[in-house]
């Protein structure tokens, strides 16, 4: 998968990419990453990317020739007319764990991140194909919600993760959140490891684990529950 970042701040998705699982499918030839610098394709002296929003209000947009020049070099690049355009905003799609998985799907991911008020309207109706939202909560850029969303599909690509096991059972991948999780020492400051995990009896173990995850999901997420399994039904290998 290539992944390509268009912004006005390539440091924080730089910094971000160079550690943990990021680095390690980079590392491992599973993923290339491409940021670029919006103020790369502008024109003008002064690099200009942003500018006053006609009609009046507070704050600057961001100018539609940079992301038109960049979509152009994309075209080039990819050898394609079309391809997916994801623009993070807060008026997006909210992502889940299906649209992580359906992204995933696609050979090129593409970042256009907004900032400041946002993104001449020409960009959003002509060049981004998915407006998508990490929650409903406002961020001050594009950046943060695009490395979240990357992170989220990134995992699913088989080898980025110790084994493909790990992502398939997270929480979500069949609509239940983790249970708890519990390392050595088996007492801590008089806080006991629960019996059952050290009993050596995986059937019990397993079951144990998937109560657990029904009774977390019921307590604090239950309309999960009533929503369809994206995958596994419930009881299933990762039940
Ligand atoms: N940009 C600013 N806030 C955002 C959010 N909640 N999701 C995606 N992009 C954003």
């Amino acid at each position: 998968m290539n992944i390509f970042f268009l912004t006005a701040f390539p440091e924080m998705i730089r910094t971000y990419l160079a550690e943990s699982m990021f680095k390690k499918a980079f590392e491992n030839e599973l993923v290339t990453y491409h940021v670029w610098d919006l103020r790369d394709f502008t024109k003008d002296k002064h690099r200009q990317i942003d500018d006053t929003p006609f009609g009046g209000s507070a704050g600057m947009v961001l100018k539609p020739e940079p992301f038109f020049r960049a979509h152009d070099k994309l075209k080039e690049l990819i050898n394609s007319e079309t391809f997916r355009v994801i623009c993070p905003t807060p008026q997006g799609k909210v992502l889940n764990h299906r649209l992580a998985l359906d992204l995933v799907k696609d050979e090129n991911l593409i970042f256009f991140c907004g900032h400041y008020k946002g993104i001449d309207e020409r960009v959003m109706e002509n060049l981004v194909t998915d407006e998508i939202s990490i929650g409903d909560y406002v961020l001050t850029g594009g950046e943060l919600p695009a490395l979240v969303i990357a992170d989220a599909v990134i995992r699913h690509i088989p080898g980025v993760l110790h084994s493909y096991e790990s992502a398939e059972s997270d929480s979500f991948a069949d609509n239940l959140l983790e249970g708890p999780i519990y390392t050595k020492p088996r007492e801590y400051r008089k806080l006991k490891v629960p019996d059952v995990l050290l009993s050596g009896n995986h059937a019990k173990i397993e079951e144990w684990r998937y109560e657990q995850r029904l009774i977390r999901t019921k307590e604090r997420r239950k309309e999960l529950l009533k929503s369809k399994p994206e995958k596994n039904d419930f009881g299933g290998k990762n039940g």
